[in-house]
């Protein structure tokens, strides 16, 4: 090429929960039957649309307006439908002009980091959603600024370690945070999300809320939306139904501006925002016309009610499974539909294996482990797609340097998922022992002394 034609921020771009359907497509040729718990689909997963909410869809479907353009902050009407429950949690009141909506909370993440002035960063969560760290990082042309979260208190934020960082990084911005998180699970107090507020009031910094979970609670966990606690922070909630109704397919998500009057810069970077918006015309029209008959529907509050009933009962289930492996951390998540293993450190090491009958497999997992810089918990999943059908997502994908594994909670079956529980925490045992780390012996050595 005459130019450099290749975006500074290209290389950023990763998105690991879809990319290890490569490797699951070529362990399938080979007659590996794969479980996939890598997707937050609950859809593909089995889940059923109740039929009063494929009707509301259908009629809708039947009205020529469905089909045209809408404005391009999105339908009046659902904007005021929106606005209105925003303002009975008693923080700032918004009105349907606070209101954008994107094709997916992906077209949003994607705008509301890529119009955002290049040398100006947004401190993300580490471990998080790979979609906000990597735009984020791509906007910037620089790794992700992050803050840890802690495995060994909830998956909470470190609130010193935020603050450092915020405070000795001129150039972060604004903070990220996911509640309820992907991939963690982990459901934030009030007291907390309190605090990360009054961090960014101090610095005078915007804040972002991705609350696409935001009704997906469990556990009496208890937490509030974002604009509850915002006071006067200018900040952006991120908000859709891809999760929630659940309709992925529908490419429908929208951001709710909270104070977006008390700052000059930060109205005027919302306004960039919508103009981009503007400029692709507008959103998918069907969905957001769905959106206040379906979640106004007498048996909408039931029907979320037994989903949270169901992820609850699994995430009990992948908890009482799991914490008896040595060598791991795993905690009881209390929201979205995902929880997070991490091996603890050094437990992990480029010679241990676990058995894999097909020798063809064998040889695909040992080709694929032998790539430069592979990740140690990317080994680990790899071997156990080959071994035992279970694709899950390696958490050194996700905007961290620890090392673990994330994988879903949307399995319908009972005794399924208690079974794919079961051999998951045996294969790890039977990896982690297969070559114990030299530091420290393995339990079955420890119990026999
Ligand atoms: C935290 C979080 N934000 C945003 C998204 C993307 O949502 P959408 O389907 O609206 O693009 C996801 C999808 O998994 C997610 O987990």
């Amino acid at each position: 090429m005459r130019n450099e034609i290749v975006h500074i921020g290209a290389g950023e771009l990763n998105y690991e929960i879809r990319n290890i359907m490569k490797v699951v497509e070529r362990m399938k040729a080979l007659g590996v039957e794969v479980n996939l718990e890598n997707i937050g689909d609950p859809v593909a997963k089995g889940e059923k649309i109740p039929s009063w909410m494929k009707e509301i869809i259908s009629s809708l479907a039947m009205e020529d307006c469905s089909y045209s353009y809408c404005p391009s902050k999105g339908l009046l009407e659902t904007r005021e439908f929106l606005a209105a429950r925003n303002n009975t949690n008693g923080g700032p009141r918004i009105s349907s002009d606070d209101i954008v909506f994107f094709n997916g909370l992906g077209d949003a993440i994607a705008k509301v980091y890529g119009f955002l002035r290049s040398t100006a960063r947004v401190i993300t969560p580490s471990p998080t959603y790979t979609t906000h760290s990597s735009a984020e990082a791509a906007h910037a042309g620089m790794r992700p600024i992050c803050y840890p979260l802690n495995p060994r208190n909830h998956w909470y934020p470190e609130l010193e370690e935020l603050r450092n960082r915020v405070k000795y990084n001129p150039a972060v911005s604004g903070i990220l945070l996911v509640n309820p998180d992907n991939p963690t699970g982990a459901v934030y107090p009030v007291t907390l999300l309190k605090e990360i507020v009054a961090i960014a009031e101090e610095f005078d910094l915007f804040i972002i809320a991705d609350e696409i979970y935001q009704n997906i609670v469990y556990n009496r966990q208890e937490t509030k939306p974002l604009s509850a606690v915002i006071g006067d922070v200018p900040a952006i909630s991120m908000k859709g139904i891809s999760k929630e109704l659940p309709w992925p397919g529908s490419r429908c998500g929208w951001i709710e501006v909270y104070n977006s009057k008390k700052d000059p810069q930060f109205a005027k970077y919302v306004e960039s925002i919508v103009n981009a918006k503007m400029v692709e015309v507008c959103s998918t029209t069907l969905p957001q016309k769905a959106i206040p008959r379906i979640l106004d529907h007498p048996e909408y509050e039931s029907f979320l009610a037994g989903r949270r009933c169901r992820y609850e009962r699994f995430s009990e289930i992948a908890y009482n499974s799991l914490k008896k492996v040595d060598g791991i951390i795993t905690n009881r998540t209390n929201g979205a539909f995902y929880a997070t293993v991490v091996f603890e450190e050094d437990r992990l090491n480029p010679r241990q294996r676990l058995p894999i009958a097909n020798k063809e497999v064998q040889s695909l997992v040992e080709e694929l482990c032998s790539a430069p810089g592979m990740e140690p918990d990317k080994r680990f999943v790899y071997y156990l797609i080959g071994a035992a059908g279970i694709c899950v997502v390696p958490l050194s994908s996700f905007n961290t340097d620890l090392h673990g594994f994330r994988f879903t909670l949307l399995e319908q079956n009972d005794l399924k998922f208690r079974k794919t529980m079961e051999t998951l925490a045996a294969c790890m045992e039977e990896y982690l022992e297969s070559v114990p780390a030299s530091t420290s012996l393995p339990r079955r050595v420890l119990t026999a002394q």
